[in-house]
């Protein structure tokens, strides 16, 4: 199936970047994409793109409610991977978002084209806060979900454990999507 095109970014290097849903299509280039990612990524991710049974599960969840998936294209290459995933109980009103671009795409405006349509589809599920927790050296995140609103609510020292074995502190930004008045 193909999905509706949402962004399009144009490269200035002459790539055409489509921002779209992830379908139930795209287990093999989503699988290529996590295996194309460089080792150093891994060390900033907690989503396990470089695992097949973690790609077979995020494609077969492509119509959950809790959860909105998105690529960015080349033509058949992916170059870009978010979510935002609704957290359960007393979280529920949070959103949980993932995002991350291929090497050799980056510094284009795909990943801010990705966060904004995260953004944007956070409202539609009818979230409240979205957090995003990025490693302490991992700037570029950090700087484009800042630009966007997004505050440092804390640091989670050593709360992250590397490839290596070494322990990471995490940056905690949030956003407040709308007035939440439920407290
Ligand atoms: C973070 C990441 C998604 C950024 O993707 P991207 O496509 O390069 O982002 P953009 O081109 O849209 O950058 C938007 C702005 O963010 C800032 N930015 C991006 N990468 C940066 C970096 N490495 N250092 C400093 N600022 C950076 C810049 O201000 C940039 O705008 P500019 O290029 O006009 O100056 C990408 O580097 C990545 O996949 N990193 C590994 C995974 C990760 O850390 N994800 C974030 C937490 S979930």
């Amino acid at each position: 199936m193909t999905e509706e095109p949402l962004r399009s970014v144009s490269t200035d290097d002459g790539h055409d970047v489509t921002i779209r849903r992830l379908s139930e299509d795209d287990r093999e280039a989503l699988l290529a994409f996590g295996a194309d990612l460089p080792k150093d990524d891994w060390l900033y991710l907690d989503v396990e793109l470089q695992t097949p049974t973690t790609v077979s599960w995020l494609v077969n969840a492509v119509d959950a409610r809790n959860w909105r998936q998105f690529v960015a294209v080349d033509g058949e290459l992916i170059v870009g991977y978010a979510n935002v995933r609704q957290l359960p109980g007393w979280k529920r009103h949070v959103g949980d978002i993932a995002l991350v671009v291929r090497d050799g795409y980056r510094r284009h405006g795909v990943g801010r084209a990705l966060a904004s349509v995260i953004v944007e589809s956070a409202t539609e599920m009818g979230l409240k806060k979205l957090i995003v927790e990025v490693v302490k050296e991992q700037i570029g995140g950090q700087v484009i979900f800042k630009r966007f609103g997004f505050q440092q609510e804390g640091i989670l020292a050593g709360h992250a454990v590397d490839y290596l074995g070494n322990h990471r502190d995490l940056v905690l930004l949030s956003f407040q999507l709308a007035e939440d008045t439920s407290s």
